[in-house]
């Protein structure tokens, strides 16, 4: 039975160019949209830019420009990048809309009236000059644990401490230099522990028959969130701010990422304006339809929790799943302007790289868990050129040739002996595609793209078509060879389309056989005739991948972007950072910045014992060299019952971790074991003769 569904996915912000890692979540979302639809499915797929919220004024105003003028210019450069990579959306919009106005009122009234809407007075720390009260990120000063000059509100880079903007010293203003002040503000907050009950119902699948509305990973983090205590969600901001005004409030405005997924029915209400669509067939709480959002794993508390709070607490339908994607790393390392990994979609396209390729390459790195994944570019140059032109491409243009000069393009009335039964092998592992594109599992379709595409380059090999063909009495064999050649090339780029739209699409003109469904692609094209063939692709050039490096590098300085939005978890029930998700994240490659970023040492056990009250920690101190002597707690008691057997021996620890204050006092770093925990531990040595205070490297 046909399905009807509505997808979106994360709206990007409109204060810079689209960068390959927004690519990866984008992508994975039109590769799931364009299978479903190969199915037979009903789906609209509808997107925008997110164009509210402070950084995107600040921007604007930088650039010399008014808001709408700057996230108007933005919108147009992120549908041309869209559009050359081939997206198939129904509709993209802005959040900066009438539609999206008037949703975001209708919600936060809804809202409102159901007693779900509490205004409480808070400080915040405002800059008096610039007139205006400061997001965290607009505020440095030094920093309260370690002393570094320079440090953001939030939190700090060099020893990675997490306090208030109010705890910093010599506090100041990003924007103007001031001293910021503590003002007072009304502030609107909706109530989201009235929706814990909702929340779990929806977690354990209540309104989606019993399945599961996301990776089991990403909902254990939320239930944890839960688990927690649901907070207070701050939405609310004071002018000025370029954003909605909230109805009943003079001089406040809607929180950006208030009306952000508001946006998502935004752009499918102006779609249904022009349309016959129903928005109330998608959205009203007893419709049959779904609701899909795909979005990365640093925005799940606001997906996972607010929203479907929002929905429901203003009588629509909750989420049907949503599908949570890893973050992007480029050679194996943060995306670096220095570098030129940090690559923006339009340098990937004017390197000359043609846009299907990043879609398989990033296909064959997805699974169905927000695992972070890597574009490694020397894999993605070896990947596409083997998979892509030397195993699929190839069995077109190692065999359509003789179709033409033989058969004048005929493709055989039926297949040899060995053909056939081959044919059936690879219905077979056709057979379950669509199961694994609706589970998200593409990296398996590539894997199994690529057996069908071994199995049929092996029998043309077997054959040897261009020896048959100086045999004119062998004729036959060498139709039946390349005829099923062709059709199974038709067959995988069935199984490709959804990956490679505008790559299937100049294969299915060559083949005159167009390809709806997934079913379609099982036909033998008996009898059939098929056009002159033209090579499909080309391989990679290295010097391509080189140039965008390059030109990566080059695009640093000049225009550097705004600072980039950051999703400040502050408003979530518990604070969290991009990489909190811990469950559903695998260990992934890092480069050697990463590992610099860790202080290990060596120090010498000068006093270690059990700690009153913990049956857990032993209490050491090290000596640390020039670092001085260090307390450090360590939960290793199961494992090392005789704490004073510990003196006089070297270990490993982190120095420059966060310190924390515990019960028993304060633990200034780790000091590292290996095992599995519990009794199962063991501290890690270094050989005679290494100092305390020693780094480690
Ligand atoms: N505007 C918000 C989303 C609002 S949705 C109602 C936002 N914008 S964003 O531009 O910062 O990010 C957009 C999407 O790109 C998010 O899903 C985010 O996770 C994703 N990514 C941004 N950088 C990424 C990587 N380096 N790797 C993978 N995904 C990344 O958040
Ligand atoms: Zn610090």
């Amino acid at each position: 039975m046909s399905r009807r569904l509505l997808v979106t996915h994360a709206l990007p912000y409109a204060n810079g160019p689209l960068h390959l890692g927004h690519m990866l979540g984008y992508i994975q979302t039109d590769i799931w949209v364009r299978a479903q639809r190969m199915m037979g499915n009903e789906v609209i797929f509808v997107a925008a830019d997110d164009a509210h919220g402070t950084p995107i004024m600040l921007a604007a105003e930088k650039a010399g420009k008014t808001a709408e003028d700057f996230i108007a210019e933005i919108r147009t450069s992120h549908e041309a990048d869209f559009a050359d990579f081939h997206f198939s959306y129904d509709n993209y919009y802005t959040t900066h809309s009438p539609e999206n106005g008037e949703l975001a009122s209708l919600i936060y009234t809804r809202l409102r009236d159901g007693g779900y809407i509490a205004r409480r007075m808070i400080q915040q720390l405002y800059d008096p000059q610039k007139e205006m009260f400061l997001p965290d990120r607009y505020i440095k000063g030094t920093c309260p644990n370690c002393g570094t000059p320079d440090q953001y509100g939030d939190n700090c880079e060099n020893c990675g401490a997490t306090y208030a903007p109010t705890d910093l010293i010599n506090p100041y203003s990003v924007m103007s230099g001031a001293t910021p002040v503590l003002r007072d503000s009304e502030h609107y907050f909706f109530e989201l522990s009235k929706f814990e009950t909702l929340l779990r119902d929806w977690f354990a699948g209540k309104f989606t028959g019993g399945s599961p509305v996301m990776n089991s990973g990403v909902a254990a983090k939320l239930s944890e969130w839960l688990d927690g205590g649901l907070k207070d969600w701050d939405i609310s901001r004071d002018a000025p701010y370029f954003g909605f005004p909230i109805p009943d409030a003079p001089g406040k405005f809607f929180y950006v990422w208030l009306d952000a997924p508001v946006g998502y029915l935004a752009s499918f209400k102006n779609l249904c304006n022009r349309t016959g669509l129903r928005f109330d067939d998608f959205l009203s709480p007893d419709s049959d339809t779904e609701l899909h959002h795909f979005l990365g794993k640093d925005i799940i508390n606001f997906h996972g929790l607010f929203w479907p709070a929002m929905l429901h607490g203003a009588g629509f339908r909750t989420p049907t799943a949503l599908h949570v994607n890893g973050y992007l790393s480029v050679n194996g390392a943060k995306m670096s302007k220095s570098r030129g990994t940090f690559i923006k979609a339009r340098t990937y396209l004017e390197s000359g790289l043609n846009a299907d390729f990043l879609r398989y390459y990033f296909a064959s790195v997805l699974g169905d868990t927000p695992v972070d994944a890597d574009l490694d570019l020397k894999a993605f140059e070896e990947r596409v050129n083997s998979h892509l032109v030397g195993k699929w491409v190839n069995i077109a243009s190692r065999t359509a040739g003789f179709v033409q000069k033989f058969f004048d393009g005929r493709l055989a009335a039926d297949f040899g002996p060995e053909e056939a039964e081959l044919w059936q092998t690879l219905l077979m592992h056709y057979g379950d595609i669509d199961a694994l594109y609706r589970s998200g599992e593409f990296a398996e379709v590539t894997r199994r793209f690529v057996t069908m595409a071994d199995l049929v380059n092996g029998h043309i090999a077997a054959k040897a078509p261009w020896v048959l063909a100086k045999d004119e009495s062998r004729r036959e064999e060498l139709h039946h060879v390349c005829s099923f050649a062709l059709a199974a090339f038709r067959m995988l780029a069935g199984l490709l389309k959804p990956i490679l739209p505008a790559t299937v699409a100049a294969a299915e003109q060559f083949l005159d056989a167009p390809i709806v469904t997934f079913d379609d692609a099982r036909a033998e094209l008996h009898n059939h005739t098929v056009n002159p063939f033209e090579p499909l692709l080309g391989r990679i050039d290295p010097k391509q991948v080189e140039a965008m490096v390059e030109a990566s590098k080059e695009s640093l300085g000049a225009e550097a972007p705004a600072e980039p939005v950051k999703k400040k978890p502050k408003d979530s029930s518990k604070s969290m950072s991009t990489n909190t998700v811990s469950e559903p994240v695998a260990t992934t490659t890092i480069g050697i910045d990463d590992f610099a970023k860790l202080d290990l040492r060596i120090g010498k056990v000068v006093a270690c014992e059990f700690v009153d009250g913990s049956d857990k920690l032993l209490r050491f101190e090290l000596d640390a060299g020039s670092l001085g002597t260090r307390q450090i707690f360590s939960g290793i008691r199961a494992a090392y019952g005789e704490p004073e057997k510990l003196i006089g021996r070297n270990v490993v620890f982190i120095a420059n971790l966060a310190v924390r204050k515990m019960r028993f006092g304060v633990s200034e770093g780790m000091i590292l074991s290996a095992g599995d925990g519990g009794s199962d531990l063991f501290l890690l040595d270094a050989d005679q003769g290494a100092q305390p205070g020693a780094t480690v490297r």
